[in-house]
């Protein structure tokens, strides 16, 4: 890792994020001649910064296990605050749908509560893997209900993504692309935990103690968190 790579990490990689994507909504904006588009186009660009912060952070250890790097072990590492810089791209979604709802006001006539149910499901389990990855709210959790939380939590966002990119391919055949990379995802995720499983048991035959110990200091950030 450069130096440079080795400062931008915790709060700062947040805030450097955040503060990107806050410019990219701006910006989504700005450009439009009409604001109710622009607020369209800056819900559609965070959606999309959602996604790409949503795949680092569901694919790091699985990268960490299947190709060891300084890169993949930083993502493991900076997991957790780019996890929070997902959940604030979604934030800045739902504020500017929320815009978009009041100055375009045939939106939520439009939309049925089913429309809504994976959106808000989504955004239910962003707020609580959120507010648990802090250490307060963890520990009255507990280890056990935290893991099933975040565990669960990412393979139903992933499932909310893999939803609302797949119903728009009838609107545009470029849907397929994020809809392929989600799909891509999920298969590098388990293809990750597979291979976890394998060194593990290929550990019990060999030597068992100690290469478990090494196994626990390699892996067990990804097993612990996810
Ligand atoms: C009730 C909650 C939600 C509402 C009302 C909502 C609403 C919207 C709207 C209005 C758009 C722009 C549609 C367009 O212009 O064609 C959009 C795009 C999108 N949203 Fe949300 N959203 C919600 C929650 C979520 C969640 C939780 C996720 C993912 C975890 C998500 C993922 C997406 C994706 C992938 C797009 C497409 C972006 C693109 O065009 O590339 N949304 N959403």
């Amino acid at each position: 890792m450069n130096n440079q790579s080795t400062s931008l990490r915790g709060w700062k990689l947040f805030g450097l994020i955040a503060a990107l994507v806050v410019a990219m909504s701006a910006t989504a904006i700005a450009i439009q001649p009409d604001l109710v588009e622009g607020l369209r186009s800056a819900v559609r660009a965070t959606a999309r910064s959602s996604f790409v912060l949503f795949l680092c952070a569901f694919t790091a250890s699985a990268f960490a296990v299947l190709v060891p790097s300084p890169l993949s072990k930083a993502l493991v590492r900076e997991r957790r605050f780019i996890g929070l810089a997902f959940a604030f791209s979604h934030l800045v979604h739902a504020v500017l749908i929320y815009a978009y709802g009041q100055l375009n006001t045939e939106f939520w006539p439009a939309r049925t509560v089913v429309n809504n149910i994976p959106g808000t499901t989504g955004y239910v389990l962003i707020l609580l893997m959120a507010l648990t990855s802090f250490k307060g709210p963890a520990r009255l959790l507990g280890p056990k209900a935290w893991k099933t939380l975040h565990v669960t939590g990412m393979w139903i966002i992933a499932a909310v993504f893999a939803f609302s990119n797949f119903k728009r391919i009838p609107m545009s055949a470029w849907y397929v692309l994020p809809f392929g990379l989600i799909c891509g995802a999920v298969a590098i995720r388990l293809v990750g935990k597979l291979a976890v499983a394998n060194k593990r048991s290929q550990a019990d035959v060999t030597a068992p103690s100690g290469q478990h110990r090494l196994m626990d200091r390699t892996y067990g950030q990804c097993r612990d968190r996810h």
